[in-house]
């Protein structure tokens, strides 16, 4: 037998159903915050993730689906939405738009990582984005959206750790010192850690070794939050207050490392307390240089990802279900070879107000009500020689028993209003 490939999963009932209400909780607070949705293509140049994300970043450089199309041009699986957002923001001279622009999407993404629970090759993000602006109003009213989505949708144990990466000059400072303090013990970090000393060393910080963490432990490594410089410093705090005052919990995290290059400022993470190891839900930060290493004008930016199946599991932890599929209202039955067709045919007249299912082959009665209840509908509609005639339907309510024959083209009608029987 055929498989899904590895990582990547087929979603349908629960699943998809977990995933769409994600997507509409996100939907409503993201219109009503004035932003329109946008849908990038799934794949795009390779060099638009290598500038955008950044060369040094894992994602680059070892988790990405590359390919070369048959024009020879390097294309690759987006491996997150923002760098093609920032592109589509270039290429459309949205920079003449009434500024800020807020975007939004959702769509499956492509990480090549080694799959495990809560971390597929595919998987699926809502984001936002708002460029052209940045006023730390931006960054508060982009981490309360990411925060209130998530409360909304019924999730208690959360924590949104704040953070910020500084300004270029201040992260320019910071690795150097992480260079300084690190190269004496270069000997006790891993392989991956010792690579990063010389092409980005904050990357360490989030490193997930043992020996690493015991080395930056012993060394008392002192977080970015002290290298800030005065601007950087100063928007940090009208953040924290602006929040504070939108009354978003957050919790400062002076070591917040984000795994995308384009960083700056503001950066934040929300972790769920029962997802184990991979516990963000989603992050995101304040990206001003971007715009500028894709190619285009000085645009500052800020902007959040959710991972859409690390809510779903968050919320099955927390015992909130899904919203329940449409029931059925009817199953309507042919009793013989010669309502086969009119059984579509009142079927399709009630379609789409109605949830109307119909049996191809001919049923028994009994058997009509059985496969109705198995489906969970709640009226069984019989089609035999005498309704044909009449041009009715016998309809049963499968719970009480009491039947009731009507006719056809007074079906929806009796249905919508409640079918009292
Ligand atoms: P990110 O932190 O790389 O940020 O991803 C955001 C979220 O996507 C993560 O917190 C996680 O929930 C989910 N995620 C990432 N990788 C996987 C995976 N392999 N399997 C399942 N879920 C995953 C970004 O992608 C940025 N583009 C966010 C952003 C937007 N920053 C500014 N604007």
């Amino acid at each position: 037998m055929t498989k899904a490939v590895k990582g990547t999963h087929d979603l349908f009932k629960e699943s998809l159903r977990c995933q769409q209400a994600v997507v509409s909780r996100a939907r409503e607070w993201l219109e009503a915050a004035g932003a329109s949705e946008i849908a990038t293509p799934v794949f795009e140049l390779t060099e638009v993730f290598e500038r955008g994300v950044g060369e040094s970043t894992d994602i680059v450089q070892k988790e990405m689906f590359t390919f070369t199309d048959r024009g020879n041009r390097s294309l690759t699986l987006r491996p997150e939405g923002t760098a093609g957002v920032v592109r589509a923001y270039i290429e459309h001279g949205m920079k003449v738009w009434p500024q800020p622009v807020r975007l939004w999407y959702a769509g499956p993404m492509f990480r090549a990582e080694r799959p495990q629970k809560g971390r597929q090759r595919q998987f699926h993000q809502v984001g936002f984005e708002l460029l052209g602006s940045a006023s730390p109003l931006a960054d508060a009213e982009a981490v309360a959206l990411s925060y209130r989505i998530l409360e909304t949708l019924g999730l208690r144990d959360m924590k949104l750790k704040l953070g910020s990466v500084g300004d270029a000059e201040d992260r320019r400072r910071y690795n150097q010192y992480l260079r300084e303090a690190l190269s004496p013990r270069q000997d006790d970090l891993s392989p991956d850690s010792q690579r990063r000393l010389s092409t980005n060393p904050m990357r360490i910080l989030d490193s997930k070794s043992e020996d690493d963490r015991q080395v930056l432990k012993e060394l008392g490594i002192r977080p970015m939050l002290e290298f800030l410089g005065p601007g950087a410093r100063e928007h940090f705090e009208a953040v924290k207050r602006i929040l504070g005052g939108l009354g978003v919990p957050f919790e400062v995290d002076p070591a917040i490392v984000r795994g995308l290059d384009y960083y700056a400022r503001t950066s934040w993470e929300i972790h769920h307390e029962q997802l184990g190891a991979q516990s963000a839900l989603g992050g995101g930060g304040r990206y001003d240089g971007l715009a500028e290493l894709l190619g285009g004008p000085p645009t500052p930016g800020v902007g959040w990802a959710l991972g859409i199946e690390r809510v779903c599991l968050a919320l099955e932890a927390e015992g909130v279900s899904p919203p329940p599929e449409r029931t059925l209202d009817i199953y309507i039955a042919p009793l013989g070879e010669g309502q086969l067709e009119l059984a579509l045919a009142a079927a399709a007249s009630l379609w789409p107000e109605v949830r109307a299912e119909y049996a191809l082959s001919p049923r028994k009665p009994g058997k009509a009500i059985r496969e109705a209840e198995k489906r969970g509908a709640r009226f069984v509609g019989l089609l035999g020689e005498e309704e044909a005639r009449a041009g009715a339907l016998t309809i049963k309510d499968i719970a009480s028993g009491r039947q009731q024959t009507v006719p056809l083209n007074r079906v929806r009608e009796w249905l919508e209003s409640g079918g009292e029987l």
